[in-house]
């Protein structure tokens, strides 16, 4: 019997009962224009048709907001692909749910954004890849997707709705963090949330091509520190330094099972985004149970609750009620036990593997390799092409 194995029968006892979720992330499909190398979903994307029916969803937000949710976040994915958002939008509102899209801004042709403020959308967040057009399309692996973004964010300003930038940052962007700072205050955002890669799902396939450089690490961090005491009362900026630097981990989603849901495309319910990659777990699915009893039964949400299932050092650790020993699914990539503390922490026995991780990133910037849904990956594409495949 596994490590893994033995945990849920040592953990149960101790479990807490946890307080209700705060926030609903919905991923409404996996289908996406964009080929991003950092994505975080899963190697196994879901297709349009195994994607849970406008009635379902329905059926779930309205548990949701009876379970105690306050927010939900339509993502994806793009999760305009589905034609069915601005009625999904409207139940969450009517539950009483406040509505964020996280959305690429290449929404599907026949959508316009005028019927997602009419559904009652409250808040955007829209995703950029840099502040340069040529090297955001490359990243995004999709010409001509960074005017398109540039539009949607006049859309969302002009409908004064308040938008939030989320710019993924990493080794073939980070040089440009200052611009993207200015970009975003040029786009009229409230906030911009400067997120390193994770690296687990596709992302992990991609980190030697990702994973920035102490040099290009500190100079960000400066220009972050110089850019929030200047845009003070303009823009906020929220930004942590990325793991694989770090010396202690971040709390990951406040805590397994403490804060967050999320619901894949097909219905499974998960604690996190990139949860269902992790082997030994049923994630129940809202087609066959509540989401309260999810929230408060399941034995995949109370595997990893409170400090009992935590192994040395964490159990006697005076941070392990703050950081939650770090993130499961970066445990699980870095050394294929999700029980393990998250290596990011220097007291970890496993710390080692991010120096060896961060030595193999110290090579010259190598190829992307891009995902599609359903098919091989698309061929890599050079940062000499300037993203032209
Ligand atoms: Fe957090 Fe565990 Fe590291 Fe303590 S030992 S700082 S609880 S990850
Ligand atoms: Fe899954 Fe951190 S992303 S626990």
């Amino acid at each position: 019997m596994s490590a893994l194995d033995e945990q849920p029968r040592a953990a149960a006892a101790a479990v807490p009962r946890p307080a209700p979720p705060l926030a609903l992330l919905a991923e409404l499909s996996h289908r996406c224009p964009l080929q991003c190398p950092y994505c975080s979903n899963p190697l196994e994307l879901e297709r349009g048709s195994g994607e849970l029916d406008t009635a379902t969803w329905q059926r779930v937000l309205s548990e949701a907001a009876a379970l105690g949710v306050l927010q939900v976040h339509f993502s994806g994915g793009e999760p305009t692909v589905r034609p069915d958002l601005p009625a999904l939008i409207r139940h969450a509102g009517a539950v009483g749910l406040y509505s964020n899209l996280i959305t690429s801004g290449i929404l599907r042709h026949d959508l316009r954004f005028g019927e997602l403020v009419e559904a009652g959308l409250e808040h955007v967040q829209l995703s950029i890849q840099d502040a340069d057009p040529r090297n955001g399309d490359r990243i995004a692996g999709l010409p001509g997707a960074q005017a398109k973004k540039l539009a949607f964010a006049a859309e969302v300003r002009d409908a004064g709705l308040p938008l939030t930038i989320n710019a993924v940052v990493h080794r073939q962007n980070l040089e440009s963090l200052p611009e993207m700072i200015e970009l975003a205050v040029r786009l009229g955002a409230g906030r911009l949330e400067v997120a390193h890669v994770q690296y687990y799902g596709w992302a992990l396939i991609n980190r030697d091509a990702l994973l920035p450089t102490r040099e290009q690490l500190d100079r960000a961090t400066a220009a972050v520190a110089a850019s929030r005491e200047r845009l003070k009362g303009v823009m906020v900026i929220d930004y942590v330094v990325p793991d694989y630097y770090a010396k202690r981990p971040k709390s990951c989603m406040g805590g397994w099972g403490r804060q967050f849901l999320n619901i894949s495309p097909a219905g499974k319910v998960l604690p996190c985004h990139a949860a269902e990659q992790l082997p030994g777990f049923v994630f129940p699915s809202v087609k066959e149970s509540s989401l309260a009893s999810i929230w408060y039964e399941a034995e995949a949400f109370n595997r990893f609750r409170g400090t009992a299932w935590m192994p040395e050092p964490c159990q006697s650790c005076e941070r392990r009620e703050i950081d939650w020993g770090g993130c499961r699914c970066q445990a699980f990539a870095l050394t294929g036990d999700a029980a393990r503390t998250d290596p990011a922490c220097a007291l970890s026995p496993d710390h080692h593997l991010l120096d060896v991780a961060r030595q193999q990133a110290s090579e010259p910037a190598s190829h992307f390799v891009y995902r599609r849904i359903g098919g091989a990956p698309a061929r890599p594409l050079s940062p000499a092409t300037g993203g032209q495949p």
